[in-house]
């Protein structure tokens, strides 16, 4: 007799979910990205505990037909694909169908959500059993609650750091969302006090200056630039205002927050010799291209991806970033003044910001040196 079985579901789902859902952060982060891709204007998210205790997120999204709200749950089901065309041109956050049955396979979750034009539903269901479903209110949209997160598999509780720790990923995964969405208002409550919030205007700027306050959102640099596969738009921070590690380079691609080394390179590189050595610096870029350049399906947490022009795009960024802080050093900065008092540069005394001051005078002296001879 051979020794191989086919695992039952709610085994292969607890399995599935090692992968999806490693921490709080990451069922924050799949629930907002549900909430975005549902066509939210408004996005409310409620922690206790750190989201051990409970992670609630509401939206005005377009809901989910009370015929659908059983199947959500189900592995590999899904409203955003349909088939291997589409794979290759996800326009979504989700396409795999995989986040609610993973999510639910380890917590205590209720869903309810309506179309706004039929009578919603609520559903609940503890480790990926379903306990009760039943009508609801009409309200459009949808409201999530994720209770006593991994109650079921004791090890990976055991595994979680500190609530400080953990509301620090799930404040990362908001900031985020929020730098990739600022035509939507994100609020962010933990213990019933609010921690966080962003306008939903549209003003990429303003959602900067929530996330880093306002003197460095007054030092940050606007980036535009586009070319035939790309175009490229965001904030770069003066050389003044560097940072210890790349955490404050935030890239977006077509809407979904990614990490990728080649295009951090790109970017310091495009700093050049204005970075001092060993700083990096506070960046958020948002880049979009047809789907069809990127593939989104290589990582279980959906935050990498594959060009298939990482040169050109190398080349873009690079050359983006440059391009305004080569403009920006030949401006006199008597002239970015609204009433220039006078017109001696005046030099900070932090070694740091001199080194850059010293830099940007030798770049300059060198543009004259090429404009004169
Ligand atoms: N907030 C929401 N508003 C509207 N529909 C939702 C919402 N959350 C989930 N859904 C529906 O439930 C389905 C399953 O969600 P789930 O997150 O599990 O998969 P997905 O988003 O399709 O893919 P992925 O696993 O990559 O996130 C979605 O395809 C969508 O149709
Ligand atoms: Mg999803």
């Amino acid at each position: 007799m051979g020794k191989i079985i086919q695992l039952p579901d709610d085994l292969s789902n607890k399995i599935a979910a090692g992968e999806v859902v490693e921490r709080p952060a990451s069922v924050v982060k799949e629930l907002l990205e549900n909430s975005v891709d549902a066509d939210s204007k408004w996005i409310k998210l409620e922690l206790e505990e750190a989201g051990l205790r409970m992670i609630k997120v509401i939206d005005d999204g377009h809901g989910i037909e009370a015929d659908d709200c059983e199947k959500a749950f189900f592995r590999h089901a899904t409203s955003k694909i349909t088939d291997e065309f589409d794979l290759f041109r996800v326009k979504t956050l989700g396409f795999r169908g995989e986040a609610l049955a993973s999510i639910s396979s380890v917590s205590q979750l209720t869903l309810r959500s309506s179309t706004g034009d039929q009578t919603g539903t609520e559903i609940v269901v503890h480790g990926g059993e379903v306990k009760s479903i039943q009508k609801h209110t009409k309200r459009k949209g949808t409201e999530i609650s994720v209770e006593n997160l991994f109650y079921n598999t004791p090890a990976r509780l055991k595994y979680l750091k500190t609530i400080h720790t953990e509301l620090g990923h799930i404040t990362d995964t908001v900031n985020k969302m929020a730098l990739s969405h600022p035509d939507i208002r994100f609020e962010c409550y933990h213990n019933g006090k609010r921690i966080f919030f962003t306008p939903g205007n549209g003003q990429l700027l303003q959602v900067v200056q929530q996330i880093y306050g306002k003197k460095i959102a007054q030092n940050m640099l606007n980036v535009q630039n586009e070319s035939l596969d790309y175009s490229i738009q965001g904030y770069i921070a003066k050389p003044e205002i560097t940072r210890s590690n790349r955490n404050f380079i935030s890239l977006i691609v077509n809407g979904r927050f990614i990490k990728n080394p080649i295009i951090n390179k790109a970017i310091i590189e495009g700093y050049h010799t204005f970075l001092p050595i060993g700083r990096y610096p506070i960046v958020v870029l948002q880049i979009n291209m047809d789907p069809y350049l990127v593939d989104v399906n290589v990582h279980p947490a959906k935050t990498e991806v594959r060009f298939s022009k990482e040169k050109e795009l190398f080349d873009i960024v690079k050359q983006s970033v440059y391009d305004v802080l080569h403009r920006q050093t030949l401006i006199p900065s008597g002239a970015k003044q609204e009433k220039p008092k006078s017109t001696q540069t005046s030099l900070s005394f932090d070694p740091l910001e001199n080194q850059v001051v010293y830099r940007k005078i030798e770049n300059n002296l060198k543009i004259l040196a090429t404009v004169f001879k």
